[in-house]
Parts: structure tokens; C-alpha cells; sequence
């Protein structure tokens, strides 16, 4: 069995981070989404990834490299644009030849891994396994409706959902995908549609096996579901501290990493602290992600993600549920007139008292 790694698209819901990077190597609990999907490949005994690049090739591929640090061969599928995730499919069928594929959307995270869907189609082995998951807003994904556990029809982003089962970033097939990836038209947005491509299948009348997923999923396109899948991550750390701490109290599962420096602080678990920061004066509090060689001064800090560099000083009031990016500088100024003074990429967001 092979994989395919979709890490190209987009990435529109978390600008402007995915301005400068690509949306698959925003961290979670300070390590690269696409880097649990790698890791879940190689658990599950697959070793050999194609992985679809669009225009941040060079970064993705500078984190990567040949995979060989996740036990994987990696073979880079270059995408000229993201056309949709059956045209990945599409370009990757040189690369997939005639095996079976398990193909993984590089943003989404699965509590269990793909470990158990693999033995499932193993197992099972019909044409396609599709993983669903209820979800609360089911216009934001593919939908399956079922009959009698079978699926009688898949929809992609309906306005008006007849099912609240989505479509997890997870899919099992055989080579009998490629003549509905190639049969099949793009939708309304332009796209060749997974989504579509499956259904196809089953008009064909294929073998399509649903399976509900019972761990957590979260595809972290969105900053909601970016902080809760570092929430859910970060809930299972354990207490590891190898920097200096210094007049501090270090509550819970806390973790912080060498070269760094806490001094003056309390952390409440769970908190993940990378390598090289300077924390003084501060309280950071439970769920909260801080990257390598950031410096946080007399600041509070919970709930948030604080990716390489940058720096939190003298803020008065707490700062919450937040994405900073890296080289960013959040201060208090104390110069007249009193006013917010902000320098801002496009589409940020901040949220001012
Ligand atoms: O997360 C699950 C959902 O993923 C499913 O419920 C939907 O049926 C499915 O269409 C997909 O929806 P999204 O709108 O979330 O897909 P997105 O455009 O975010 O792309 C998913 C991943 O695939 C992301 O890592 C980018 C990558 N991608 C996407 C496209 C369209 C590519 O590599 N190439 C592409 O052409």
C-alpha cells in the first residue's frame, strides 16, 4: 500500500500566516501539522509517500526533505494549481502505479491515525473506504448520506445538508478511482471534486464502505480548529523541562525545551515551550504553544499559538485564543498620543477592547 500526501492549495482561512508559509506546517503543539500525517503513514507500516506540492514546494520540501527522518520515501508530486483533490489524485497515478493508496489531506489530524482504517480495508477490502464524522456545521464539507449503513449519496459543501456526516480527510482506494477521477467534471468552485470522483464510483456501481470515525478529527484550515486541535494535542503532553527555570512555579504537564529561560513566570499546564525562548514576569496558562527563540515579558498568555521569534511585551491585559506568527512584536508603547498603533499584513485579524 502506498500514500499520497495532499500538502498543496490555498490555505485562504488562516491568512495572512499562509501569506509567508504553507497552512500543513503551521505547528500544533509546536510541531507541523503535516508532520502527524507523515508520522501516522509510517505507523501504520507505509512507507512509501507521494506528497502533492503546489507554490510552497521549496518550504515544504526544506521541512520534509526525503523523508527519511520519518522512516518514509518521500516522492514530491509538483501540482501547477490546486485544480481539486481528485486532479491530485489524478497527477499522482504515475507515482501510484497499481497499488492501493491511503491518500491524506495534509491539514487534517486524526486522534487514532489511519493505523485502523488500513487494517479495516485490508480486511474488508472493497473498492473504496470513506471516513465520516458528524459535525455541527455540515455545509463547510463533503457530506454522506447513508441507507442502511450504505452510502447512497456523497455532496460536496451542500447549501441545504441532508446529513450531518462529513467527509474526514482520510481515504482508502484502489486504482479503480482513477477512471472516476478522470470521468468526472469540476464543480461550481472550479475543482475536481474527491467528493464527486466517490460518487461516481458508486453509480458505478463499486464497492464504497463508510466507517465512523469514534476518536477526534479536526481539519485545521480554520484558527477555531487550529486551536483546538493544539488543545486536544497539548492534553496529552507529559511534564518535561529541560530549560532554566528560575523563580517560577510550573504547574500541570508543562514542557519547555533547552536553551530556554523562565524567570519570574507561573505555566499552567498543559503548555509546550520550545527551544531558545526568554519568558520573564508572565503567566502563561493552559493550552498555549510557544515556538522556539520567542521572548514573552511581563505578558499573560493562554489558549494561543506563538510561532518562531517573535515577541510579547508589556501587554496589560491578557491575550487569549490567538495565532502570532513568526518575527511578530506585540508591545505596549508608552508614547502620546495614547492610541493603538498597529502594522499589519493582509488579512489579519485583531480584536481590540
Ligand atoms: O477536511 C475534510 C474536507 O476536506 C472534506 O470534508 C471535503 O469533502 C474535502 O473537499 C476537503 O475540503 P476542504 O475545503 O477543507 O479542502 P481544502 O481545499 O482545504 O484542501 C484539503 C487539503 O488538500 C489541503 O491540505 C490542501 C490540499 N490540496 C487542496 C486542493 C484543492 C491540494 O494539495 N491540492 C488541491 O488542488
Amino acid at each position: 500500500m502506498r500514500g499520497l500526501i495532499l500538502s498543496g492549495g490555498a490555505g485562504t482561512r488562516l491568512r495572512p500566516i499562509t501569506h509567508t508559509s504553507a497552512k500543513q506546517l503551521v505547528p500544533v503543539a509546536n510541531k507541523p501539522v503535516l508532520f502527524y500525517g507523515l508520522e501516522a503513514m509510517r505507523e501504520a507500516g507505509i512507507t512509501e509517500v507521494g506528497l502533492v506540492v503546489g507554490d510552497t514546494r521549496p518550504e515544504i520540501e526544506a521541512a520534509v526533505g526525503d523523508g527519511s527522518r520519518f522512516g518514509l520515501q518521500v516522492t514530491y508530486i509538483p501540482q501547477s494549481a490546486p485544480l481539486g483533490l481528485a486532479h491530485a489524485v489524478l497527477i499522482a497515478e504515475e507515482f501510484l502505479g497499481d497499488s492501493p493508496f491511503v491518500m491524506y489531506l495534509g491539514d487534517n489530524l486524526l486522534k487514532e491515525g489511519i493505523t485502523p482504517f488500513v487494517r479495516r480495508f485490508a480486511e474488508s477490502a472493497p473498492d473504496a473506504l470513506i471516513l465520516l464524522q458528524k459535525v455541527a456545521d455540515p455545509r463547510e464539507y463533503g457530506i454522506a448520506e447513508l441507507a442502511d449503513g450504505a452510502v447512497k449519496r456523497l455532496v460536496e459543501k451542500p447549501a441545504k445538508p441532508k446529513s450531518d456526516l462529513a467527509l474526514v480527510g482520510v481515504y482508502l482506494f484502489t486504482p479503480a478511482v482513477f477512471a472516476s477521477v478522470k470521468a468526472i467534471k469540476p464543480s461550481a468552485r472550479g475543482e475536481l471534486e474527491i467528493t464527486d470522483a466517490i460518487q461516481h464510483m458508486i453509480e458505478r456501481g463499486l464497492r464504497v464502505e463508510p466507517h465512523i470515525v469514534t476518536g477526534w478529527w479536526k481539519d485545521t484550515g480554520k484558527l477555531e480548529d487550529m486551536l483546538e486541535a493544539n488543545r486536544l494535542i497539548l492534553g496529552t503532553i507529559e511534564r518535561d523541562v529541560r530549560g532554566d527555570v528560575v523563580d517560577s512555579v510550573l504547574e500541570g504537564a508543562v514542557m519547555v525545551a533547552a536553551g530556554s529561560r523562565l524567570e519570574r513566570c507561573t505555566v499552567r499546564g498543559p503548555v509546550i515551550i520550545g527551544a531558545d525562548c526568554t519568558i520573564t514576569d508572565s503567566f502563561i496558562g493552559p493550552y498555549t504553544a510557544i515556538s522556539d527563540g520567542v521572548v514573552v515579558e511581563h505578558a499573560e498568555i493562554e489558549n494561543s499559538i506563538i510561532l518562531d521569534e517573535s515577541r510579547i511585551s508589556h501587554l496589560n491585559v491578557r491575550m487569549a485564543d490567538s495565532l502570532i506568527g513568526k518575527h511578530c512584536v506585540i508591545a505596549r508603547s508608552d508614547s502620546r498620543p495614547v492610541a493603538y498603533r498597529f502594522m499589519v499584513g493582509d488579512s489579519s485579524q485583531i480584536g481590540v477592547l
